[in-house]
């Protein structure tokens, strides 16, 4: 197996290594971190805004039918947590939905790992409410974080919609889940948003939309390896391909490589079969059931389920169990 090696200043990149690493596995794959560069977020804000990519917009009805109930379930002078800047499209609208609902909040943060991002939710929302208590925190939400001296004293109500936590596998959930409980504290509220099973056609076409959208977001991940990491993939010899896994119960996004070749990534060549593909993303959808049994591993009882008039996405609202 090819190993990275490190360039002659010793800067090897976080992108340059996962490349090297996740090119040299059997299954060949590309974190799905690296997505959302400037281009790639431009391109996932416009995915958020596809009739086919029925996610955001069902997420924001429900949000919109729901809110005073969240609203009550949250009680007064609650520090709204969002884990993700909720910048781009349908998340800005959705923390939005919140804010105006909930009574005398006492302040809203957000947590992200990018500090572009957070400035620009940070500024949006000082805007549209230029009295509220906002704070941003840089950080990976997956660790440990300590938000003792913010708003102390309230009630915490977390919020992490766009059914991110389905690009996790169920480990991972289990274990994000039960940071953000520790994160959170006791007495408070998590609202999270997930899309469910349904007809593979329905999940397909929103994986794989007719304006080739998922396509130019997937196949940005190659030409960011050629722009940041001295990749020459030939963008034409690859493809974009969305498809269901009944057995894992997800969709996962490929890129197919259209006929044998070699690609070179910072001084490593990897070889392609025809037909063989890049792994780039999972996006696992649960069943009710399945997904309280999850929340339950991780500590927290389901208090509230909304959800659509055809049950296309859930949003469940989680107390501490015990
Ligand atoms: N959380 C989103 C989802 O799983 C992320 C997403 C939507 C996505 N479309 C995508 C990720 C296309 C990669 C490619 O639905």
């Amino acid at each position: 197996m090819q190993k990275a090696i490190s360039t002659a200043n010793g800067g090897t990149s976080d992108f340059v290594r996962a490349l090297h690493d996740g090119l040299s596995e059997p299954q060949k794959n590309i974190p799905s971190r690296f997505f959302y560069d400037a281009n790639g977020s431009l391109l996932f804000a416009e995915i958020t805004t596809l009739e086919e990519y029925y996610p955001t917009l069902t997420e924001l009805s429900i949000l919109e039918q729901n809110a005073d109930q969240i609203a009550a379930d949250a009680g007064p002078n609650c520090l709204l947590v969002e884990f993700g800047s909720g910048s781009g499209f349908g998340s800005c609208k959705k923390t939005e939905i919140l804010l105006d609902k909930l009574e005398n909040v006492a302040g809203y943060v957000s947590i992200d790992i990018s500090p572009t991002a957070l400035l620009e939710a940070e500024q949006r929302r000082l805007e549209r409410y230029p009295t509220l208590q906002v704070s941003a925190v840089v950080a990976d939400f997956s660790r440990k974080l300590n938000l003792s001296g913010v708003a102390e004293g309230a009630r915490r109500v977390g919020f992490f919609p766009g059914s991110t936590v389905g690009n996790l596998l169920s480990d991972e959930v289990v274990d994000l889940l039960s940071n953000f409980r520790e994160i959170l504290g006791q007495d408070s509220l998590l609202v999270v948003g997930l899309d469910l099973q349904k007809d593979h056609g329905t999940l397909l076409k929103a994986y794989d939309d007719s304006k080739g959208v998922t396509a130019a977001f997937n196949l940005n991940l190659l030409e960011r390896a050629n722009r940041e990491a001295a990749a020459n993939f030939d963008l034409s010899a690859f493809q974009h391909k969305a498809i269901y896994n009944s057995v894992m119960e997800r969709i996962e996004m490929h890129l197919v490589s259209l006929r044998a070749q070699e690609v070179t990534v910072a001084g490593i060549t990897f070889d392609f079969r025809e037909g063989e593909t890049i792994h780039t993303e999972n996006s696992h959808k649960y069943t009710i059931e399945g997904f309280t049994a999850l929340c339950l591993k991780a500590g927290w009882r389901v208090e509230r389920i909304m959800t659509d008039p055809k049950r296309m996405f859930g949003v469940f609202a989680l107390k501490i169990a015990g």
